[in-house]
């Protein structure tokens, strides 16, 4: 049986951040903006009223206080309320492939490994930057990495599939080191004008290093991994290349990100709180062996709420299930590798989780030990 490990990390995420305050003074003023402009039809009864956002909610209900986003500028303007960006061409490197290579370059520091020693690329996101020719391929190149790369989509469950995948390449022979890149810019697909979604996300990239027997002093012994998938439309984008060609009308807002968070709380959280339960029985562990819960961050209180399932109380240390959410806001799949970069101060021989769990459902767990 061979050994593979977790033996580096790296993260990027951009300069720009925007408050809670800023995000909800903008939306409130978009609100001003579009109920003056619409006071005859709204008085009429032939649309609605729109609702002021706030912060007290946005802090209350996720938990998060702040975001770094690609362009603080526009997303705040409300006569644009999206990031200014360009196409795809060939002309220049793709936007995931520049802030991949830059979190890649950290990861392969962190675990002491070079281009020559990697024998995959595998980059998952939530978001494809264009269907092909792959990202992966070209950040593969960039980084002159032989062997093969590709690129996957399993929404937030992006980042913990694709290193599944290159735990299972590892273990079947066909590569000794991998490295898995998780580039999430969500901001372009966020509605801002929309009042239950403006707030929740930011931009941001995480790259893993996954090896065979690296036993560098930053690496984590995978012990277990476990997915499961279970269909659900309560998150979803119908973004397609079918745009162009589709006869029903439907606009831009219509096929970006939507969900329907309430519920998407509500059948998330015992779901995954079982799952990892089951695990960790499969594999003779008690809760108290985990020494830290690296989850994924699209909400604070899904985080406490399946940890405090899983121990059975809901008095722990916030050290125990990291919050990066609170100053990154939620990075789609990167989210859970974001915490077990930021916080991974682990002994030799404890153990932690790291689990995603978001649209699909999707759910993936991988449980580590110190190295
Ligand atoms: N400001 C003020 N009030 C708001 C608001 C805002 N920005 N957005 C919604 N509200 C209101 C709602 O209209 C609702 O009012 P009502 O009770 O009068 O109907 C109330 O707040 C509660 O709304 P609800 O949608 O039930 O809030 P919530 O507690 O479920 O929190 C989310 C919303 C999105 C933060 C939460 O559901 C969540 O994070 N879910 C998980 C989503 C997830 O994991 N998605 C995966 C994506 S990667």
């Amino acid at each position: 049986m061979k050994d593979i490990h977790i033996a580096g990390t790296g993260i990027w995420y951009p300069e720009d951040t925007i408050s809670n305050e800023e995000i909800v003074l903008s939306f409130n003023s978009y609100v001003d903006n579009f109920n003056d402009l619409n006071k005859d039809k709204i008085e009429d009864g032939k649309i609605q009223k729109l609702e002021y956002s706030s912060t007290e909610f946005i802090e209350k209900a996720s938990g998060i206080k702040t975001r770094h986003v690609i362009d603080k500028k526009n997303i705040l303007d409300i006569n644009k309320m999206m990031p200014s960006v360009v196409h795809e061409d060939e002309s220049k490197m793709s936007i995931h492939a520049e802030v991949g290579i830059k979190a890649a370059k950290k990861a392969m520091n962190n675990a002491g490994v070079t281009s020559s020693d990697i024998d995959a690329v595998i980059l998952g996101t939530s978001h494809a930057a264009r269907n092909y020719p792959s990202v992966a391929i070209e950040i593969q190149n960039e980084l002159g990495i032989d062997g093969y790369a590709y690129d996957m989509l399993v929404g937030c469950s992006s980042t913990t599939f694709a290193i599944n995948n290159a735990v299972s390449d590892i273990t079947s022979g066909i590569a000794n080191t991998v490295l898995v890149i998780n580039p999430e810019i969500s901001t372009p697909f966020v509605n801002y004008a929309k009042r239950d979604i403006h707030f929740i996300f930011g931009d941001g990239c995480v790259a893993t290093i996954v090896s065979k027997n690296n036993t560098s002093n930053n690496s984590f012994k995978v012990i277990d991994r476990k997915l499961i998938t279970k269909f659900s439309n309560n998150i979803r984008s119908d973004w397609s290349y079918l745009a162009r060609a589709a006869s029903d009308e439907k606009s831009y807002e219509d096929l970006l990100f939507y969900q329907n968070g309430n519920s998407v709380f509500k059948e998330v959280c015992p779901m995954v709180a079982k799952f990892i339960n089951n695990q960790l029985e499969e594999n003779n562990l008690k809760s108290d062996d985990i020494k830290k819960f690296w989850l994924h961050q699209a909400n604070a209180r899904m985080v406490n709420l399946i940890v405090s399932k899983v121990i059975g109380s809901d008095n722990f240390d916030t050290s125990l299930a990291p919050l990066p959410i609170e100053k990154f806001g939620n990075l789609a799949s990167a989210g859970s590798m974001f915490a077990f970069n930021l916080h991974n101060d682990l002994k030799s021989g404890e153990k932690g989780l790291i689990c995603s769990f978001g649209a699909g459902y999707s759910v993936c767990s991988i449980i580590v030990e110190k190295t």
